[in-house]
């Protein structure tokens, strides 16, 4: 097959990513923010409208608070699971809070802004659920171009969702603005 150079560029940047749960202290500069924040800007979007936001968290304060968030979580949902598959859940729970050494958390969140289900008479049909899933698939995408756009700048990073179990309470830490949704957790940094 011919492939071009910037094919060879993409293939080698995917073929880098993975994920990366540990990461040494060494700080990002704001141009690497900036470079990942610009990549991002490059998404599709569904419906028209650009409805996400990506948050960058930085101090490392809220970041330790964010991981105790998740872990009192985690600890609290492992009550709820069966007897049989509770050491199991709280092995699996442990990926949830992994982005706890990172130096940056890449936030993007998203609006849903219901539009054709207004317009509708009757029911909705899962109409609503349609236009829920189409800002979900798009930031989807945006958290996909965090990670390129990190792997290319040699960063490693890691889309984690597991966090979201404690999305009220992250999203109260962080200051979320109402109405706005977390769509992942990205933590971003220097490989241990
Ligand atoms: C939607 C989504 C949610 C994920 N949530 C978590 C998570 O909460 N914690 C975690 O450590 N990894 C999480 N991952 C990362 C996956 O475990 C990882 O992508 C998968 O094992 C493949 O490994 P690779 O990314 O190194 O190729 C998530 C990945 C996706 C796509």
């Amino acid at each position: 097959m011919n492939t071009t150079s910037e094919y060879n560029s993409l293939k080698s940047i995917c073929q880098n990513r993975k994920s990366i749960r540990c990461f040494s202290n060494q700080l990002l500069t704001d141009d690497q923010i900036t470079a990942i924040r610009e990549i991002t800007q490059t998404a599709p979007y569904a419906s028209g409208k650009k409805n996400w936001e990506l948050l960058v968290v930085t101090d490392q304060v809220i970041i330790r608070d964010l991981a105790g968030i998740v872990r009192n979580r985690s600890r609290e949902l492992g009550e709820q699971v069966r007897s049989d598959f509770r050491d199991m859940f709280l092995e699996y729970s442990t990926h949830f809070a992994a982005f706890k050494s990172a130096p940056a958390l890449f936030i993007p969140v998203f609006k849903v802004q219901p539009s054709l289900s207004l317009m509708l008479e009757g029911t909705d049909d899962g109409v609503g659920r349609w236009e829920r899933d189409n800002y979900v698939k798009s930031i989807s995408g945006v958290t996909m171009l965090v990670q390129l756009a990190a792997a290319s700048l040699e960063l490693g990073s890691c889309c984690m969702t597991g966090p979201l179990l404690a999305e009220e309470e992250i999203a109260l830490r962080i200051g979320v603005k109402r109405g706005f949704e977390i769509g992942a957790v990205i933590p971003v940094g220097y490989r241990e």
